[in-house]
C-alpha cells in the first residue's frame, strides 16, 4: 500500500516529506553553538503550503456541498448522496495536506447489520466492515427492562459502557469465586478473555439499557460466541445427566438452540449472588467511571481508567474526553497501542498520519467509530458548536501517549528549530507538561 521509498515532490506535502530529508537538512544544519536566523538551513524542499485547511461545511449546513476546495476539484454532476457528503466534508473536499493511501478509519454503527431478537438487539463493528481495525472490535447492544443476553463466553477480553440506563452483570471465575454488580449509565465492565458472564437489563429505567461492547480483537464476531444453551443442545443427553448426576428428564426443557437476547423478569436491586465456598471475587469487575471526578483542562475534561485503578481491565484502557466548541484533544500518538474510538455526542475531525507522506481526514458524529492504528499521529478536533464526547480506548494496560507538544518542548531547541526553522519566540510556547487538550 505504501510507495516505500518513493518521494513525491508536491509543494502541498512539504512537511511530510521532509522527514525523508532529514539527513540533507542535517548537513546544511548550523555548527555553532549560536542559532541565528541567518543560521537556519537553505530550504531543501519548498515550504508547507499556508493553506489552513478549515473544514468548509458541517451536518448542518444549509448547501449543496461540492468536492472543491479553493482552486482544486469541481463540481459535482452526477448523483450524489447529498446528506453524506454533509457528514463528511474531509472525505469530498480533503484539507491539502491529506495524501496517500490510509484505509478507511470511519465506521458508523448505523451501517452495522442490526440483530433483532426479541428483548434487544445487537450490532458490531469489526475487521470486516473496517480492516484497518485489526486489534479490536465494539459491539452496541440494547436491552429491554429484563431481558438477558444470556450467559456466555468469548475469547477476547470484553470491555464496556453503560450508555443509558443500568445493567446487571454476573461471573464466575476459573477458581469458583463469584461477582454480580449493577452497573450504571457512564460505569464500566469488564472481563477477561474465556471468562463466563451475563448481562441483563435492569428495571432502573423501564426502557431497559443500552450499552458499548469493546473486545481485544479485531476479528471478534458477536455471533461466534459460547453460549450455555447452544452448548447444552450440542451435547448428548445421556452426557448431560451423567455430568450433573442427575435424571436425564431434568433437561426435557432445555432449549434446542441458542437464545442469545431472549426477556424475563428484570432482577431485584438487591440481588446477591449465591454464596461461593471460595468467596466472592475480591476485585471488581465493575469501575464507577461516572463517579470519578474529570480532570479539567482550558477547552474541556478527561476521566483516564485503566489497570492501575481498575485492576481486572488488563487488555483495554479508557480516557472518556470531553472537548468544548474548538477545543482539541491535542497531537500526540500511543507508542505501542492501537486506539478505538466512540463518538457519544458531537462532530469530530481527525487526522491519521501513517507515515511516508500518508495522512487522511476522517469527520464523526454520535454512534461512529473511529481506529487509529498504533504509533499513527492524530488531533481529536471538536468542529461544531456543541460539546464533542468521545471514549479514547486502547488495547493496552496502561494508557501512555506521546505529546508533539511536550516532545518538542523537551528537545534542544537547536535541534527543533535545524528541522521546522520556527523561532525562540514559537518554542518558548511550547508545553513541557502536556496539554492534553487544547482550547480555541
Ligand atoms: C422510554 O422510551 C420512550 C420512547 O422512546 C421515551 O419517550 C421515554 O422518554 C423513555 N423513558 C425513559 C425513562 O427514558
Ligand atoms: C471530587 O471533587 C469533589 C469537589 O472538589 C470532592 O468533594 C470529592 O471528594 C472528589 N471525589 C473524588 C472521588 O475524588
Ligand atoms: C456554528 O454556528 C455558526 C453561527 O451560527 C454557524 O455558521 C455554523 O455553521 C455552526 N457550525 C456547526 C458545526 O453547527
Amino acid at each position: 500500500m505504501r510507495r516505500v521509498g518513493t518521494v513525491t515532490w508536491n509543494k502541498l506535502f512539504v512537511s511530510v516529506v521532509c522527514s525523508v530529508t532529514l539527513a540533507s537538512l542535517a548537513t546544511c544544519a548550523p555548527t555553532g553553538s549560536s542559532v541565528s536566523s541567518s543560521a537556519l538551513p537553505s530550504p531543501t524542499v519548498p515550504y508547507a503550503s499556508d493553506d489552513p485547511n478549515v473544514e468548509l461545511w458541517n451536518a448542518h449546513s444549509d448547501i449543496t456541498p461540492e468536492a472543491m476546495r479553493g482552486r482544486l476539484g469541481a463540481t459535482v454532476l452526477g448523483p450524489q448522496n447529498v446528506m453524506l457528503d454533509l457528514q463528511n466534508p474531509s472525505i469530498l473536499a480533503p484539507p491539502s495536506t491529506d495524501h496517500g493511501a490510509v484505509s478507511n478509519a470511519k465506521w458508523p454503527f448505523s451501517l452495522s447489520h442490526n440483530r433483532l431478537q426479541t428483548g434487544g438487539w445487537s450490532r458490531q463493528q469489526n475487521v470486516e466492515d473496517m480492516p484497518i481495525s485489526t486489534e479490536m472490535a465494539g459491539v452496541n447492544m440494547r436491552l429491554e427492562a429484563g431481558a438477558i443476553r444470556e450467559l456466555h463466553w468469548h475469547t477476547a477480553g470484553e470491555w464496556a459502557y453503560v450508555l443509558k440506563g443500568s445493567t446487571q452483570v454476573t461471573t464466575v471465575t476459573p477458581d469458583g469465586q463469584n461477582y454480580l454488580a449493577t452497573v450504571n449509565q457512564g460505569d464500566l465492565w469488564y472481563f477477561p478473555a474465556g471468562q463466563p458472564h451475563s448481562l441483563q437489563g435492569t428495571a432502573d429505567n423501564p426502557n431497559g439499557t443500552e450499552f458499548l461492547l469493546v473486545f481485544d480483537n479485531g476479528a471478534f464476531d458477536e455471533d461466534s460466541t459460547f453460549l450455555l444453551t447452544d452448548w447444552l443442545a450440542h451435547v448428548p443427553k445421556e452426557v448431560l445427566a451423567k455430568n450433573f448426576q442427575v435424571d436425564q428428564s431434568a433437561f426435557d426443557s432445555i432449549p434446542g438452540r441458542e437464545l442469545y437476547i431472549f426477556p424475563s423478569v428484570p432482577p431485584k436491586s438487591n440481588a446477591q449472588p449465591p454464596a461461593s465456598p471460595q468467596g466472592q471475587s475480591p476485585e471488581p469487575y465493575t469501575f464507577p467511571l461516572s463517579q470519578m471526578n474529570a480532570t479539567q483542562f482550558p477547552g474541556g475534561s478527561v476521566k483516564v481508567v485503566d489497570s492501575t485503578v481498575f485492576k481486572v481491565s488488563k487488555t483495554i484502557a479508557v480516557a472518556e474526553v470531553m472537548l468544548e466548541p474548538g477545543a482539541m484533544r491535542e497531537l500526540h500518538w500511543h507508542p505501542t497501542q492501537a486506539e478505538w474510538d466512540y463518538f457519544i455526542e458531537g462532530t469530530a475531525r481527525v487526522t491519521l498520519f501513517a507515515a511516508n507522506a500518508n495522512a487522511r481526514t476522517f469527520d464523526y458524529q454520535g454512534g461512529d467509530v473511529a481506529y487509529i492504528p498504533q504509533s499513527y499521529g492524530h488531533y481529536v478536533e471538536n468542529t461544531g458548536n456543541t460539546t464533542l464526547r468521545y471514549l479514547e480506548l486502547l488495547k493496552t494496560d496502561k494508557f501512555q501517549d506521546v505529546s508533539l507538544n511536550q516532545w518538542l518542548a523537551l528537545t534542544p531547541p537547536q535541534l527543533v528549530k535545524a528541522h521546522l526553522g520556527v523561532s525562540d519566540e514559537t518554542i518558548s510556547h511550547f508545553r513541557k507538561t502536556k496539554p492534553v487538550i487544547v482550547g480555541q
